[in-house]
């Protein structure tokens, strides 16, 4: 994989100007996007929750008439707070299950691990640090009746190609019995959209202004930060929430030993929150060897936890 220096030059070099969101995620990003999740604009974790606690059941029952048992495998897992109530939900359903959380930090697993066990203390839980792209296909190859979560709707911020490139790779990682629960969020009324991405208090602009900060601490870079703004953008026919950080004036940034000249007002795309339509999903889906099983709604119609199966 590039290393964090190649990744941030290279977009920077390119004629549109782009730099990886995954980047937004150190220290202070990570905090950020804690505060974002609370805000009453950013409607997404409320809508999650909501499905996650009153349709879990009905998941329960669509897993039950496949197979007693099952392995969850969380991609991403996080701190596993929301996963506990999932989890708990399906024992009380009583699904027969182990639960194995893949993620990067060794750190953030330690808490999944105690929040999931303090949820369900007999419940086997399995810890898997690392790269999930390199962990994954091992943890699904030991077991069958695996059912995979990609929760967050962390999907949204692949494009097109990149969502293929994850399905495919999970197709061909899953045997034939397995399940995929996934998280998109849905189109809706375009304003609802921009304003997740567009809060007045300003935090989606200080976590989108923090990769600049990060670059400057990191590659001992020169951006003045106050010299650019934050410009969220959604096109309600692509369904497509960009993120973009404007150049306030014309000037050239110190990156290492090279330098980088923004013209007033130029553009670097940072960031895609893709949003779907529910034949969108199935097209995804199909396009890739996946047929939805389920699309699980909130009640605003906001956001699904879509159920898909291998297609052969
Ligand atoms: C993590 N991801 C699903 C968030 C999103 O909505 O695209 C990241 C985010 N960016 C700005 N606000 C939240």
């Amino acid at each position: 994989m590039n290393s964090f220096k190649e990744d941030i030059l290279s977009g920077l070099r390119k004629e549109q100007k782009t730099l990886p969101s995954r980047y937004f995620y150190d220290k202070k990003g990570d905090a950020l996007f804690q505060q974002i999740m609370h805000m009453e604009s950013y409607y997404l974790p409320g809508c999650e929750r909501e499905i996650i606690e009153k349709q879990s059941a009905d998941i329960a029952k669509i897993l039950k008439e496949h197979n007693p048992h099952w392995n969850i495998v969380e991609l991403g897992a996080g701190d596993g707070t929301k996963t506990a109530v999932f989890l708990k939900k399906l024992d009380e359903s009583e699904v027969s299950m182990r639960y194995t959380a893949l993620d990067i930090s060794p750190n953030i697993l330690k808490e999944n691990k105690a929040n999931v066990t303090a949820a369900i203390p007999q419940l086997e839980v399995e810890s898997v640090a690392g790269n999930y792209f390199e962990t994954c296909d091992e943890v699904l190859k030991k077991q069958s009746h695996n059912l995979i979560l990609f929760l967050g709707s962390t999907i949204g911020n692949y494009n097109k190609e990149r969502a293929n490139e994850f399905l495919q790779w999970l197709y061909k990682g899953m045997k034939k019995n397995d399940l995929i629960l996934i998280a998109f969020d849905l189109k809706k009324h375009p304003k609802t959209i921009l304003n997740a991405y567009n809060d007045k208090e300003g935090i989606t602009k200080a976590f989108n202004l923090n990769l600049l900060t990060r670059i400057n601490r990191e590659l001992n870079a020169g951006f003045d930060v106050n010299a650019f703004d934050h410009y969220p953008y959604y096109d309600p026919l692509s369904g497509n929430c960009l993120s973009f950080l404007v150049s306030l004036k014309k000037q050239s940034v110190t990156i290492g030993n090279e330098n980088i000249s923004f013209y007033k007002n130029e553009v670097i795309h940072t960031e895609i929150s893709k949003k779907y339509h529910l034949d969108d999903i199935g097209q995804l889906s199909r396009e890739n060897s996946f047929e939805p099983v389920k699309h699980f709604i909130d009640s605003k119609r906001y956001y699904s936890l879509s159920l898909l199966r291998r297609n052969g």
